[in-house]
């Protein structure tokens, strides 16, 4: 197999698992190179990994097939101007992860039209469980889209959207999802405890209750609305507390909570796009 030389720019979480999910995929360590500014961070990946490193980000590029920018979507403006003429010799793909960095922003800092992915994963890839939504601009070809997927599937799920507005959607639902479940397992596990569990007792049923329901809901062809009603008997416990949460609106909450967060993702997106 003929493997694409990948350069990460930014060593941080998330450019770290995605070495670590390409390395556990089979990806050779010769293929990869990661740049950052700090060179304690490069050369624990180096011992790990056996992958390239520069602290010279134009380096990184002068190398690669492929170019993902894993850095703070707050200097990601400034990274890419340094990086315009390197990216203009080498015109590599590019996937951007950085949350709220448009397309035609990062064309503007390059001043060039270039095969461009975005993708917007989330938190869980850092342990291999994440879910991806990808998008891809007018230039990318159908062997670019092949290469931009398999390399976010390292890490998790990936799915298309062919509309880039929809990633502000995506951000407020798989994004800032793990929060949601979060804070619902938080609610659930301090009540128990109010009740009598110990908190061990409550964090173990609480957590191992999340993951089975998720893991039911993935591997059934029912949807989440046929499960519940499923484990719902009439005059039931199950029955009670679920007209307790749908007294207090909770698709109401919910329907306000994740159009809060899109349009909070849309708002950002024009803040950093003009820096
Ligand atoms: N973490 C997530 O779950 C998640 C989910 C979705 C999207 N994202 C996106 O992924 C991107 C990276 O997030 P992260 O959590 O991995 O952040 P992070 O841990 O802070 O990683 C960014 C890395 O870039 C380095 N860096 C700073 N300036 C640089 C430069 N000029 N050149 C090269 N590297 C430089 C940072 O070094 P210093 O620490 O020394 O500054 C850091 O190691 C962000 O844009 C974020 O929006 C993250």
């Amino acid at each position: 197999m003929n493997y694409p030389i990948i350069s990460i720019i930014g060593a941080g979480h998330m450019g770290s698992s995605l070495l670590g999910g390409l390395i556990q995929s089979g990806h050779p360590a010769d293929k990869l190179w990661v740049s950052d500014k700090d060179k304690e961070k490069l050369q624990s990946l180096q011992t790990q990994l056996h992958i390239h490193i520069t602290e010279n980000n134009e380096q990184a590029v002068a190398h690669a097939d492929i170019v993902i920018f894993a850095i703070k979507p707050q200097i990601f403006g400034e990274v890419a101007r340094e990086l315009r003429s390197a990216i203009f010799a080498k015109r590599p793909l590019l996937i951007s992860i950085a949350a709220g960095i448009r397309t035609h922003h990062i064309e503007k800092w390059l001043d060039t039209k270039i095969a461009l992915v975005r993708a917007m994963p989330n938190t869980p890839s850092l342990i291999g469980c994440g879910a991806s939504a990808l998008y891809a601009n007018a230039n990318v070809t159908h062997e670019n889209r092949n290469a931009a997927e398999s390399i976010l599937r390292a890490v998790g799920i990936v799915v298309w959207v062919g509309d880039e507005k929809a990633l502000d959607v995506v951000t407020a639902l798989s994004g800032s999802g793990p929060a949601y479940y979060f804070l619902l397992m938080e609610a659930m596990q301090k009540t128990a405890e109010e009740l009598g569990l110990s908190s061990e007792t409550a964090r173990l049923l609480t957590l191992q209750t999340a993951l089975g329901a998720a893991r039911m809901a993935m591997e059934s062809k029912n949807s989440p609305e046929e499960l519940r009603r499923q484990v719902t008997s009439p005059g039931g416990t199950t029955e009670k507390a679920v007209s307790v949460l749908e007294e207090n609106n909770i698709h109401g909450i919910f329907k306000e909570a994740l159009h809060a967060a899109s349009a909070r993702s849309e708002e950002l997106a024009s803040l950093l796009g003009d820096k």
